[in-house]
């Protein structure tokens, strides 16, 4: 049975580096040489890398980055497993389904077993049994442990402050038992499936990407700003003993 998560007094979290990056090109650069080294790490630990992906237009360019050549032939791809940290309630086809997406844009382009990908189910009756299941899979990967222990996190943030699909003064925020719950809160698709806080905090790596200046306002109030977890997302999920990155590209650090 799952322990309750009581959380971290913030001072024993470990602080985000941040990273600013002229452009959106070079952020992504750095991204996905970010993502090599931590794919690379977890499997010279464990022999295995298990990756929960974020969706939106910067993680795309990430995505379709890692997939090119050479730096497709430099990453172990048979041993990693590939999860999502939050999914739209859409068919999986669909065009604004994040797994569409990431399979668009990388999944179809290397050689990564499909038994080694975990979407989440948005065929299930409704996203509760959606994340009911998703959680199910999940605990058969992990096995019997409180809290899965992903080795590396990709996350957005909105200009709203929302991250995955945790939205601000939303009640997903405040699950501390299951492992993934849902959400209504999501815009342009109101109901989607996400991980919950606790499983975030337990990341190993966690990896934000920013890019535009729409986003200047979130990140330095995430960032820079008093904490307030419930207004901004984004400082609850820190993992607690993980690394965390933060790329920006120059307009997204405008405020900070
Ligand atoms: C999604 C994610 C969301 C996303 C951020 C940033 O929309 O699938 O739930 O958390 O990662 O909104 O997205 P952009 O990079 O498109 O701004």
């Amino acid at each position: 049975m799952a322990r309750a998560f009581v959380g971290a007094p913030s001072n024993i979290e470990v602080t985000p580096i941040i990273e600013r990056h002229p452009t959106r090109e070079a952020l992504v650069a750095a991204a996905a040489e970010a993502v090599t080294r931590a794919i690379g790490d977890a499997v010279a630990r464990s022999g295995l890398c298990r990756v929960a992906l974020s969706g939106g237009e910067t993680p795309r360019a990430l995505y379709a980055r890692l997939a090119q050549q050479p730096r497709a032939d430099a990453i172990p791809w048979s041993h990693t497993r590939w999860f999502f940290g939050d999914e739209r309630w859409v068919p999986r086809h669909a065009a604004e389904s994040t797994f569409a997406m990431v399979n668009d844009a990388l999944f179809s382009k290397v050689t990564i077993p499909p038994s080694h990908i975990f979407p989440v189910p948005t065929d299930a009756r409704d996203p509760q049994a959606g994340a009911s299941a998703y959680e199910a899979t999940l605990r058969a990967q992990f096995g019997r442990v409180p809290w899965p222990a992903f080795d590396l996190i990709l996350m957005g943030l909105g200009t709203d402050g929302h991250t995955a699909s945790l939205f601000p003064g939303d009640a997903a925020l405040a699950e501390r038992g299951a492992w993934v719950t849902t959400t209504r809160a999501g815009r342009p698709i109101p109901d989607r499936v996400t991980l919950t806080v606790p499983v975030f905090a337990h990341a190993r790596a966690m990896l934000f990407l920013v890019a535009g200046s729409s986003k200047a306002g979130a990140v330095a109030a995430t960032l820079g700003g008093p904490r307030d977890p419930a207004r901004w997302p984004a400082q609850g999920v820190a993992p607690v003993a993980g690394r965390c990155l933060w790329l920006l590209d120059s307009e997204a650090a405008a405020l900070l």
